[in-house]
């Protein structure tokens, strides 16, 4: 059912200063800033070749990342993003095995403007997992 690693995403408290410090610092190559509301949150990708660095910025009221930034002020691993097939399937085979789908169990469209989902990650060792249908 997994597939390949789509991006592991690092929550920061300054968007701006870390793509800056992606760009300059560390000379990699950062898209522009993507405003997801239905997300909560702004993001770039950082393209490292093998796969990519989502950074994330809180967007509004609300934010899924708000908390994970005030336990981590200065930011830090947020999740793992991995690819599957068929996200409708995979999702039900999780939640037949007793994995929890976070919000209404229904995929949204993601930065890449295809569906996903996030697992509890209680259920994955402590890391939120995503899912992306490639
Ligand atoms: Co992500």
């Amino acid at each position: 059912m997994l597939g390949r690693l789509n991006h592991v995403a690092l929550a920061v408290p300054d968007l701006a200063a870390a793509a800056a410090a992606y760009r300059g610092t560390l000379g990699a190559r950062v898209t522009a800033p993507q405003a997801l509301p239905e997300h909560g949150v702004t993001v770039v990708f950082v393209d490292v070749g093998n796969t990519r660095i989502e950074l994330l910025e809180p967007l509004g009221e609300g934010s899924p990342i708000a908390a994970f930034l005030e336990k981590n002020p200065s930011g830090g691993m947020h999740h793992v993003c991995y690819e599957v097939d068929d996200i409708v399937a995979a999702r039900d085979r999780l939640k037949a095995s007793g994995a929890r789908v976070l919000g209404d169990g229904n995929p949204k469209t993601g930065a890449h403007g295809k569906p996903v989902l996030f697992l509890h990650p209680k259920d994955f060792f402590g890391t939120l997992v995503e899912l992306e249908q490639a």
